[in-house]
């Protein structure tokens, strides 16, 4: 074979192949983000992040003691070390009370749009409030939970170096805003595909590059994108078919009980899916326990596609390089309860 002629075919070999490469960056970019420390301090609004804030909310955020039984968490249904969900399909709260939908992370979610399966609060402050108050999760009351963190002298003065100058530094709204800090600190960067994207091109491997090829190609990026691969609109579950009542039950609208619009029946945001891997059962149910039949399920009803299983694979092999750097969090010493903390109830 002549000399030419070798260096014209591995150029053909060689040429598209690091072409089709370079536009998978290039295109994958374009709609996805890596997560990247600098982002966390342009989303988190009216709440400087101060160390002795994110300390506190750490606290806090492990306290059973905000609960009124004292015995739940924020931890315990978001659990930090099996990717900030518990076991599914729906939470157990006060009272071993089932509550209606899956409990989804707090890792990145300080990257959602808005929070919650439906968005109905608009950042991690405001959302905090919820599950406190919720009777089928925490069951607490803002005076209860004040009554408790103001009888103990440690947390009294955490909450004046967290909140300085202010009057009254042990408040709910503080206590939702300490919160928000140290959930600020729940990210998970160096994914293998957050180095892909920053140009390691060794970091996902054929399968996954073909998997995220599909992903972007048959319209999953069209919903799931930005930095969380999801968490950044809404979208109607059931696009062309509707899961079954199993997976998305009649009762429960969506979106509609937020904005009491009609076009937003059945709509959901689309989940976010970094680390998704790490945290089956899927959807709002939690009814679905395999990430390949989760993406199965969204091709068919979401795209009116069905994709072969070789596709399946490849997409799920994708998902699975979204698993990032875990929080490493040190398990905070709680102040001690004094004698006119109330007692468990
Ligand atoms: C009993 C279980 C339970 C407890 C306790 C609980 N949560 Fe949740 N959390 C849930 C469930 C379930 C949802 C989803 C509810 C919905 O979308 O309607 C949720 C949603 C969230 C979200 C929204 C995430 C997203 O992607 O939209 C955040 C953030 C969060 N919880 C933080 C907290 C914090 C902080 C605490 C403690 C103050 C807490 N949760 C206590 C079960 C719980
Ligand atoms: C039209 C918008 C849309 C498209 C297209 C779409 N999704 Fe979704 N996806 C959603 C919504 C909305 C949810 C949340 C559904 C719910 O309420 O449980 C979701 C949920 C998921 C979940 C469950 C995650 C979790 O934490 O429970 C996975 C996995 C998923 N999508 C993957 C994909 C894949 C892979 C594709 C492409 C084959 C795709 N999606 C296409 C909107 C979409």
């Amino acid at each position: 074979m002549s000399r030419s002629l070798i260096s014209a075919l591995s150029a053909m070999l060689v040429f598209p192949l690091t072409a089709v490469a370079g536009d998978l960056r290039q295109e994958a970019s374009a709609v996805l983000a890596p997560i990247t420390p600098a982002r966390v301090a342009s989303v988190v609004k009216n709440n400087e992040l101060t160390p002795a804030k994110t300390e506190l909310g750490k606290k806090l955020f492990f306290d059973p003691r905000l609960s009124r039984s004292q015995i739940i968490s924020c931890n315990s249904c978001h659990n930090l070390g099996t990717g900030g969900v518990d076991a599914g399909p729906t939470s157990i709260g006060h009272g071993w009370q089932k509550g209606p939908r899956r409990a989804p992370t707090v890792l990145n979610a300080v990257f959602n749009i808005a929070q919650f399966w439906d968005g109905r609060a608009e950042d991690l402050k405001a959302q905090a409030k919820g599950p406190v108050q919720a009777a089928v999760e925490m069951n607490n009351t803002p005076d209860l939970v004040e009554k408790t963190l103001r009888s103990i002298p440690a947390y009294v003065s955490e909450f004046q170096k967290a909140f300085p100058n202010e009057a009254n530094a042990v408040s709910f709204d503080n206590m939702a805003k300490a919160i928000e800090a140290f959930e600020a600190t729940l990210i998970t960067p160096s994914s293998r595909f957050d180095r892909f994207l920053m140009g390691d091109e060794a970091a996902i491997n054929d399968t996954e590059k073909r998997g995220l090829r599909l992903f972007l190609d048959k319209g999953c990026a069209a919903c799931h994108g930005g930095v969380n691969v999801g968490g950044n609109g809404y979208f109607p579950f059931g696009v062309v078919e509707k899961p079954s009542e199993e997976i998305m039950p009649l009762a429960d609208k969506g979106r509609q009980a937020v904005t009491k619009s009609a076009a937003d029946e059945y709509v959901f945001r689309a989940a976010p899916l970094r680390n998704v891997a790490l945290r089956a059962p899927y959807f709002h149910t939690g009814q679905v326990w395999a990430l390949e039949d989760a993406v199965a399920l969204m091709s068919v009803d979401q795209l009116g596609q069905k994709l072969s299983q070789e596709e399946i694979a490849a997409i799920t092999a994708f998902l699975g390089t979204l698993t990032g750097e875990q929080p490493s969090v040190v398990y905070p010493i709680l102040p001690a309860r004094a004698k006119d903390t109330p007692r468990p109830q």
